[in-house]
């Protein structure tokens, strides 16, 4: 690899410099983490999957006019974006209870809710990215009441169209995580989709027989996670050349000299 400037890692990806100012490379590592990585682990081939569907996705909700930070993707696991300042607030966008609020009310896992239901927490590794209300952001300044329509507006606009996207494949679309940053025009900024959309962050279970197709897999110790996570590409017509030839890992070590 290059020797280019990190400016960040995460648990799931690693940021550099691009290559023009205001530009970011975000290149998709295979570590997964759950529970604010209190567990900790590998999906083979998960960068190279989840950076070919967030393309995918995000080239798509351009095409209905969602604003996003992705450029264009650049190789196998790296893709070019948009600098932005990322709101510090997780959007979860939910259609059917699962996860942690069916924790939280005691619903049944699986139950469709009345309506979409669109929760904030404020991302903080050190807090465990608690669930806040419009109002604590509104109070402590993390984003504005226009950002914050903005965001609801785009959130609700992107799970519609996502969710008749996967359910076009057979694919339940139960909740999913969002992200949004600013970018700077002049004295004016305006928010854009920011991060990845992905199985990391959605909650996707066969139509039929309910099976997940997610990070739960991982999470739950389920086993068979990178599985799931090819099938999701496979059903998006993703890797066209065979998702299994693509994802030939000793061949991809080999090429990077490890
Ligand atoms: P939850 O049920 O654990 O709150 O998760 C709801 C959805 O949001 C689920 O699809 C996973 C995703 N998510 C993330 O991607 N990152 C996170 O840090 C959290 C809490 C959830
Ligand atoms: N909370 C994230 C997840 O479970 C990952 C993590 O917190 O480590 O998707």
């Amino acid at each position: 690899m290059s020797r280019r400037r990190q400016i960040y890692e995460g648990k799931a990806k690693i940021l550099y410099e691009g290559p023009e100012p205001g530009t970011i490379i975000q290149y998709f590592k295979d570590d997964a983490t759950a529970f604010n990585a209190e567990k900790k682990g590998t999906i083979n081939g998960k960068g190279v999957i989840n950076n070919r569907i967030s393309e995918h996705i995000f080239t798509l909700l351009g095409h209905i006019g969602i604003p996003s930070h992705f450029i264009r993707r650049l190789n196998m696991r790296e893709q070019l974006v948009k600098q932005v300042e990322i709101v510090p607030i997780e959007v979860i966008v939910r259609n059917v209870a699962a996860g942690s609020l069916s924790k939280r009310l005691g619903i049944e896992e699986g139950t469709p809710l009345p309506h979409t239901l669109l929760e904030y927490c404020y991302k903080d590794d050190a807090l465990g990215d608690p669930l806040v209300a419009e109002e604590h952001i509104a109070c402590f300044g993390w984003a504005s009441q226009e950002e914050m329509q903005d965001i609801s507006a785009m959130a609700i606009r992107i799970n519609d169209f996502m969710a008749g996207m996967f359910a076009g494949i057979g694919i339940k679309l139960i909740d999913f995580k969002l992200e949004f940053g600013r970018v700077f025009e002049g004295d004016f900024s305006r928010i854009i989709l920011a991060d990845e959309i992905s199985p990391d962050g959605c909650r996707l279970w066969d139509i039929e027989t309910n099976e997940k197709l997610d990070k739960d897999r991982f999470r739950r110790d389920l086993g068979g996670e990178a599985e799931a996570y090819q099938e999701v590409a496979r059903r998006l017509g993703l890797f066209p050349e065979g998702v299994s030839e693509v994802l030939d890992l000793n061949s991809e070590r080999k090429k990077r000299g490890k």
